[in-house]
């Protein structure tokens, strides 16, 4: 694959001789959802698959942006000098996005560059294309223009203000962080209120996660995921008139029990109950990990999609029928929706001895049911974003 890209950006860019090559990963989380925003803790891993990108710097100011995935959309250039969303650039929004977050802090480029990319992350699935691809951009513009005092961490900072503010999504610090701080073999349980993290090991001696992507994206993903912000962020003003915290994740489920009738609207006390339990959740899935009860993170995954599903309602009928197929399997540990919702991917562990089952049966049945094959993948736990020998 190496050598595919650099000929490619020899053809397009000229003597690929003094070029780099880098790689981000993409991000799975196990559980933790929907509660980066609500100061909880959240419990992701980067995957092996992800992002490339070779690149150059060049002598002028263009900004020129070449996707081995959309070749049909061509080069697309932009100029230090006008550095704004364009929808015609396309994906190129989201490396220029971090370009101009640079640029916002003060790290200005003193000349342009030209970067190719490809990435093995399927489009759309809620894997993070969009957070490695930020976090690619903002490790390759560190390294080549020599920004040393910033960390990896300010890395995810400075690629999720890029996309709050540049692309308009207003996600959370999960994915950024994932993708910038992975660790092979290890999933990351990160306390979103304090950024501090630890890291997990995950080594599963006789079963397997495996991520099953629906192959649906429901075009609500960016307005709901914003609507279900606000709702937390309302439920959270009226708990604050009764209560002294700072966010969702400093209650626990028993305070919020006794709280919630402060809040009064019936939808925002389940939005805000999901948030409560979920952090808790992962916070006792983290404890059974290090336990080696394995059984007992499963049923937490398990109790996080019904609480997704119902509470929270970010799931849908394609990834619902997912789930129930996985939870019917003998050998599955638990399943349930992972990332952002309304459609994107499951995650499950399912012992080794299930896996060509799990496979075989979730395959025939989602086709039968829904009309068109899912996709599965064995997951494999990788590092985070870094430069390529
Ligand atoms: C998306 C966002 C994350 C996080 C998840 C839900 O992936 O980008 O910040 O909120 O949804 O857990």
């Amino acid at each position: 694959m190496r050598d595919k890209l650099f000929a490619k950006f020899e053809e397009l860019f000229g003597n690929s001789s003094r070029a780099d090559i880098y790689f981000s990963p993409g991000r799975v989380n196990l559980i933790g959802e929907h509660t980066d925003y609500n100061g909880g803790h959240v419990f992701p891993c980067a995957l092996t698959l992800g992002t490339y990108g070779v690149v150059r710097k060049r002598t002028d100011n263009k900004l020129c942006f070449y996707s081995l995935n959309l070749t049909k959309a061509g080069v697309k250039e932009a100029s230090l000098e006008s550095l704004v969303y364009d929808e015609e650039l396309n994906w190129a929004n989201y490396p220029l996005g971090v370009i101009w977050a640079f640029d916002q802090k003060g790290y200005k480029l003193d000349t342009g560059l030209d970067l190719l990319i490809w990435g093995n992350i399927p489009n759309g699935s809620g894997l993070s294309s969009s957070a490695s691809l930020e976090v690619l951009t903002g490790l390759i513009l560190k390294d080549l223009y020599g920004f040393d005092n910033l960390s990896m961490v300010d890395l995810a900072l400075i690629g999720q203000f890029s996309e709050n503010n540049f692309n308009s999504m207003n996600c959370g610090i999960m994915d950024q962080f994932a993708v910038a701080m992975g660790k092979k073999d290890n999933a990351i349980f990160l306390d979103t209120s304090t950024l501090n993290f630890e890291y997990a090991p995950v080594q599963l001696e006789d079963a397997k996660i495996i991520i099953t992507n629906s192959k649906v994206k429901h075009s609500l993903v960016d307005s709901k995921y914003n609507e279900r912000r606000q709702e937390s962020s309302d439920a959270l003003k009226k708990l604050q008139t009764k209560a002294d915290i700072q966010t969702l994740g400093d209650l626990t489920v028993e305070q919020f029990e006794e709280l919630k009738d402060v809040i009064g609207d019936e939808v925002e006390i389940r939005r805000a109950r999901h948030a409560v339990a979920e952090n808790q959740r992962t916070i006792e899935a983290v404890a059974a990990l290090r336990a080696n009860n394995i059984t007992r993170f499963g049923e937490l995954m398990n109790q996080s999609h019904i609480s997704l599903r119902d509470d929270y309602e970010v799931s849908c009928e394609e990834i619902d029928i997912l789930v129930d197929l996985a939870w019917a399997i003998p050998g599955v540990i638990g399943s349930r929706i992972t990332g952002g919702g309304f459609g994107g991917c499951t995650v499950s562990i399912v012992k080794n001895d299930a896996v060509d089952a799990f496979i075989k049966t979730i395959g025939e049945q989602y086709l039968e049911k829904v009309g068109h094959e899912a996709e599965f993948y064995t997951v494999d736990i990788g590092d985070g974003a870094r430069k390529l020998k």
